[in-house]
């Protein structure tokens, strides 16, 4: 054990209390890259919570910086649209764990995750309950973009949703500060291996550094589409395979459309298609069937980041303000009495976007055929 550990032991956490005298685990509710995600009660209030496990395998040098910044910005940022963090709590060290302790985020608890929910053909969401799932959605990523923060993992399985309706954008497992300049006043160099490949943007794919909120909002676009699909628009496989895939829906990525985007270090690298037309709206209009819907889409999946709508634009959208105007997701909910989570639920169907000659409404009984 290296003394620094040794120290960490030592100084036994005063503040940190123990996660199993506290809580009691119940079920196993996700698996991620980072560890695994319990739900569990409190064993004296009785509240109901979930301990998202601090992996710690690999860490040499004690607490995970990774952890360590998921933490800082969920303190940070304080939001009805924003899971939060309630503690953290840890193991004792002993034989059983190399005298290495385990450490665990406590979260509110949130009935289900927008996978979950999209994969389950039971759950019908109305045009008024999509307006309020995207409204709540961009909402809360117009408040940590306010505060500096970029999400970068946005996903169906990081968007929680509580049986009263209250979606929470969770998952800060990737996300950062911002800001427009570095220190030295140039533009900041981010790593761009972030972002679940199937939503992420093509400034990502192409090795862009400098990027901005606009990579979330691509992926809240993706979000929105699969709310009527119910399965991910653009399922790659590789990188050049969702550069592919991005160009066969939104047309040619080209300086055209989006200046410079030749200078990025990618574009030479891959295959970046030419010539081909955007289809957007003509390849969701099966599914969408909402002008605004569509219309929003089509701005939030705009290949040159700058031309990109923000989460203050999008949110005044006609989509939000024509009728019907977005309901309360309740209501809809209360027909459900299951937690609908992605970790619990059958695999999603593969496929993609079919071309209009094919296209068919979405029914349930098509549901597992169609994406
Ligand atoms: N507060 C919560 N309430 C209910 N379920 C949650 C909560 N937090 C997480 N989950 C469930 O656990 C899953 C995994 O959690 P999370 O996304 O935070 O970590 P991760 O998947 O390990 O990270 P990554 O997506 O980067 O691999 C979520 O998709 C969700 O289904
Ligand atoms: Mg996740």
């Amino acid at each position: 054990m290296s003394s620094h550990a040794k120290l960490m032991e030592e100084l036994e956490f005063p503040y940190c209390e123990n996660a199993s005298e506290k809580y009691e685990k119940l079920t196993k509710i996700g698996q991620g890259t980072f560890g695994e995600v319990f739900k569990a009660r409190d064993r004296k209030t009785k509240r109901i919570v979930a301990m998202k496990k601090v992996l710690m395998e690999n860490e040499k040098e004690g607490f995970p910086i990774t952890a360590l910044r998921e933490i800082r910005i969920l303190q940070l940022l304080n939001h009805e649209n924003v899971v939060k963090l309630i503690e953290i709590c840890r193991s004792r060290a002993g034989p059983y764990n190399r005298f290495k302790s385990t450490f665990y985020l406590i979260f509110e608890f949130c009935e289900h995750d927008l996978a979950g929910l999209l994969s389950n053909a039971n759950v019908k969401f109305t045009l008024g309950d999509i307006k309020r799932v995207m409204q709540q959605l961009l909402n809360g990523l117009y408040f940590i973009h306010t505060n500096k923060i970029l999400h970068r993992d946005m996903k169906a399985a990081n968007v929680l949703i509580t049986k009263n309706g209250v979606l929470k954008l969770a998952d800060f497992g990737l996300a950062r500060a911002y800001s427009s300049l570095n220190q030295k006043g140039g533009p900041p160099r981010y790593t761009n291996r972030v972002v679940t490949l199937w939503y992420r943007p093509p400034e990502l794919l192409l090795g862009e550094r400098s990027y901005g909120p606009s990579i979330d909002v691509w992926g809240a676009g993706c979000i929105m589409a699969e709310m009527w699909t119910r399965s991910p628009i653009m399922q790659g496989n590789t990188e050049q395979h969702q550069i592919t895939l991005i160009s066969q829906l939104c047309g040619s990525i080209c300086p055209e459309v989006w200046p410079d985007c030749d200078k990025l270090d990618l574009y030479d690298k891959l295959e970046v298609p030419k010539g081909m037309k955007r289809k957007v709206k003509e390849r969701l209009k099966p599914y969408v069937k909402d002008q605004f819907a569509l219309d929003l889409l089509d701005k939030m999946l705009q290949i040159d980041p700058s031309k990109r709508v923000d989460c203050d634009t999008a949110l005044n959208h006609d989509f939000f303000w024509e009728d019907p105007s977005p309901s309360d997701l309740s209501i809809m909910l209360s027909r459900h009495n299951q937690s609908m989570f992605e970790y619990l639920a059958p695999p999603r169907r593969r496929g993609h976007v079919p071309q209009p000659q094919q296209a068919r409404p979405p029914t349930d009984q098509h549901f597992e055929r169609v994406f």
